[in-house]
């Protein structure tokens, strides 16, 4: 591969890693904890995040890094929620090892999951587990906004021991108690209803939205994909549009997408990327990934699960086309507006262009 940098196009900087220090480790249940950072004031403006972005962290000199959700509400400190993955190696080594004063890399924030969140009058959330971080931020955001109605938020979990951040919407339900619905789901612990005490399937969500919560504007789905994937299908069945769904996944548990067929005649690829407002042109061998070819020349290039989840890696393809193989992180509407995921893109035409901060 050839690279060649044609000069500065903007003045955008595109997502970049900053060392911050843990300023505060909280315990939120016996396995997971909430991570608060010190931004320095130079970085605020790059922290700034709107509900919904995450960032990616990595340790210092390591090229592992894994995404973790915002949960804080906008213009409080940047706070993360770790859970332990058992087995997990970065989850594993935060809730064993690192100590308030230790410095991780954290990315710029990036992701688009909270994007159709200002409008919306009666938001609804569903999350499961891990997955109540962006989540815990949207919803808080939306309860400041006064021309929120109502938010209505369902909480899944196995017990009421698992549920992070359990105080802190205690505080928001005493806060708002008419403007927010939140329900409790514990599948391993009784309560008075037995449709809150079950995992629920297709039918338990149809039941606890229509007897516990009110009209709903725009759905927001995070937690295990099991579970995104049946609670969206239960709202498609019940005639909910599938454009007011969003959905964030933590992790696919689907076997790796199979590698795409090679395009005959198809070897070396034209590309040229715009990212941070500066331009990169290079060629590289169609039988790989734009962003591997791209990592060799620019060493910032976005990235975190280089599995199509996190959605950290999207460009917009302004110029010839490329196939993807996973597209876990993006919406209907981003696809068809050109959005990639470069982690899962190989070139299919001659001559590619690539805009990262489109
Ligand atoms: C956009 C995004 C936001 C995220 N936000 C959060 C967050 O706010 N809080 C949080 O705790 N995590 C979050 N995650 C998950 C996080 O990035 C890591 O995947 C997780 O902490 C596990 O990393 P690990 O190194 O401990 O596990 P690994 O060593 O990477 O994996 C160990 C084993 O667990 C499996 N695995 C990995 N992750 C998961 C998972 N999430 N669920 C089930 N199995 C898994 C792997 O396939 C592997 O078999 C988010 C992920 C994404 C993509
Ligand atoms: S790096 Fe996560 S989707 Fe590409």
């Amino acid at each position: 591969m050839t690279a060649l940098e044609t000069g500065r196009t903007g003045h955008l900087a595109g997502p970049t890693f900053h060392p911050l220090r843990v300023v505060e480790i909280e315990e939120l249940t016996d396995d997971a904890v909430a991570l608060r950072f010190e931004v320095p004031a130079e970085l605020a403006g790059e922290f700034a995040f709107t509900p919904g972005q995450h960032v990616a962290v990595r340790v210092p000199e390591d090229e592992e890094r894994r995404s973790y959700s915002v949960c804080s509400a906008p213009g409080a400190p940047l706070r993360v929620g770790v859970r332990r993955i058992p087995g997990g190696a970065f989850s594993g080594a935060v809730l064993d090892r690192l100590r308030p004063g230790d410095e991780l890399e954290v990315m710029t924030p990036t992701g688009r999951f909270g994007a159709a969140l200002p409008g919306l009058r009666r938001p609804g959330f569903v999350a499961a587990g891990s997955g109540i971080t962006p989540i815990l931020a949207m919803a808080t955001a939306a309860l400041t906004d006064p021309a929120v109605e109502r938010v209505s938020l369902v909480d899944i979990n196995r017990s009421q021991r698992d549920v992070m951040f359990l105080d802190e919407l205690a505080d928001l339900k005493d806060r708002y108690p008419e403007r927010l619905q939140l329900v409790h789901v514990l599948t391993r612990e009784p309560q008075e209803s037995e449709l809150l005490s079950v995992r629920p399937d297709a039918d338990g969500i149809t039941r606890i939205r229509t007897a516990l919560l009110g009209d709903v504007d725009g759905w927001f789905l995070c937690g295990p994909q099991g579970m995104v994937t049946t609670v969206r299908d239960a709202l498609l069945a019940d005639g909910i549009e599938g454009g007011s769904i969003h959905t964030e996944l933590f992790h696919a548990d689907a076997a790796p997408a199979p590698d795409l067929p090679a395009v005959p005649g198809l070897d070396s690829v034209e590309v040229e990327a715009r990212l941070g407002g500066r331009r990169s042109a290079y060629r590289m061998s169609a039988g790989e990934t734009v962003l591997d070819a791209l990592l060799r020349t620019r060493g910032d290039a976005p990235y975190a699960c280089k599995g199509g989840v996190c959605g950290t890696c999207r460009a917009r393809v302004v110029e010839g086309s490329v196939a993807m193989a996973a597209s876990w992180a993006l919406e209907p509407d981003e696809i068809a507006r050109g959005d990639v995921l470069t982690c899962q893109s190989r070139p299919t035409s001659d001559r590619v262009v690539l805009d990262y901060d489109a």
